[in-house]
């Protein structure tokens, strides 16, 4: 693919403003089309971000030939018929994390891209990120020793936002897991592969959806505790502590800009700046494999996705967690 590669938004809700505003940053990106099931809501949008159309329907915007890309960015229930649908319009897709609700979602979404022959990438930005890289290799490569501890949270209050809200909403597959959980399960996925066996407790809003858990991920020879929750803050400073020293990862860890290792004597700090937001390095990724004709992230893989979202399935089934779309 050569010459800029031309992205479309499909949603434009909160987190529609951050990618636009990092895919700025990002040399040979373009906005060329945002879609939103309002019109004024578009024609506003493309107008703050300088786009060029404007669309009403999300169909709409499919159809336009000079979209490469489209990033989805509505609600985890809409992620399957909107990636499909964007799909089957013969778009290269970027869907918002998390891809799918369930491993039937996900393999409908991973089966869609084979056949379709695009690109297709799960949003999960933090595996993308340079001090998250730089630290996770340093553990791979042995540097500490083999990992005994992680310790990974996410966690901010919104028990008081709108109960029709996608975080609140058991129609819109809310609650802490699929939205903020998603990172730590993924960070031990990353550093420590599959677990042996799991452990969770969870506590339940009024409104159904599931607003605290705490997992335990155990391995042969270590242990991941893991917390998400819509009750109040965590202090988002991840540990991964090996038999000989300690990665301590900066807050937010999952959007950290840097992490410090502890052997012997002080912390070592290493810092790495951001470009914007961060959501910049997710779109690079799918930028260069676009321009390699890659189908698929080596980084982010179909089958991270699907390693990932088996382990929140069974961390679901284990808290009771169910979603009125489920049936
Ligand atoms: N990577 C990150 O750091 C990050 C951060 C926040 C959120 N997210 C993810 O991004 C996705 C969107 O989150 P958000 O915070 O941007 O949500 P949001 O503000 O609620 O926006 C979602 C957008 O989806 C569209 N939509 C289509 N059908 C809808 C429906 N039935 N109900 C509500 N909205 C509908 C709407 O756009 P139109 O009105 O324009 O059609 C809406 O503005 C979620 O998957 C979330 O997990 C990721």
């Amino acid at each position: 693919m050569a010459g800029p590669i031309r992205w479309g938004i499909l949603g434009l809700g909160k987190i529609a403003h951050s990618f636009a505003k990092d895919l700025a940053l990002v040399p040979d990106a373009t906005l060329v089309a945002v879609a939103s099931r309002d019109h004024s809501k578009a024609e506003a949008f493309a107008a703050e971000y300088g786009t060029g159309a404007a669309y009403g329907s999300y169909g709409q915007m499919l159809e336009d030939p000079a979209v490469d890309v489209v990033y989805i960015a509505t609600p985890h229930t809409h992620h399957l018929p909107h990636s499909l649908e964007a799909m089957r319009a013969g778009k290269h897709v970027l869907c918002e994390k998390p891809m799918g609700i369930n491993p039937e979602e996900v393999d409908a979404l991973l089966t869609c891209a084979r056949e379709e022959k695009v690109f297709f990438m799960e949003a999960l930005w933090s595996r993308f990120n340079p001090a998250l890289r730089d630290a996770v290799e340093r553990v791979h490569s042995g540097e500490g020793g083999p990992v005994a501890y992680l310790k990974a949270d996410f966690a901010f209050p919104a028990l008081d936002r709108d109960p029709s809200g996608r975080l609140l909403n058991p129609n819109l597959a809310g609650g802490s897991l699929l939205d903020i959980g998603i990172y730590p399960v993924f960070l031990a996925y990353w550093v420590l592969g599959m677990p042996d066996a799991i452990r969770v407790s969870a506590k339940f809003h009024e409104t159904g959806v599931e607003k605290q858990i705490a997992i335990v991920m155990e391995y042969p020879q270590a242990m991941a505790l893991l917390y998400s929750g819509l009750s109040s803050h965590s202090e988002m400073r991840a540990e991964i502590s090996c038999e000989s020293g300690t990665f301590t990862i900066d807050p937010r860890w999952h959007e950290t800009q840097g992490y410090s290792f502890t052997a012997e004597g002080p912390p070592v700090h290493h810092p790495f700046p951001k470009r914007g937001k961060g959501y910049t390095y997710e779109i690079e990724e799918v930028q260069r494999c676009l321009r390699k004709g890659r189908l698929e992230s080596a980084l982010w893989s179909h089958e991270d996705s699907r390693v990932l979202h088996g382990l929140l399935y069974e961390i679901r089934r284990m808290a009771g967690i169910h979603f009125p779309s489920e049936g």
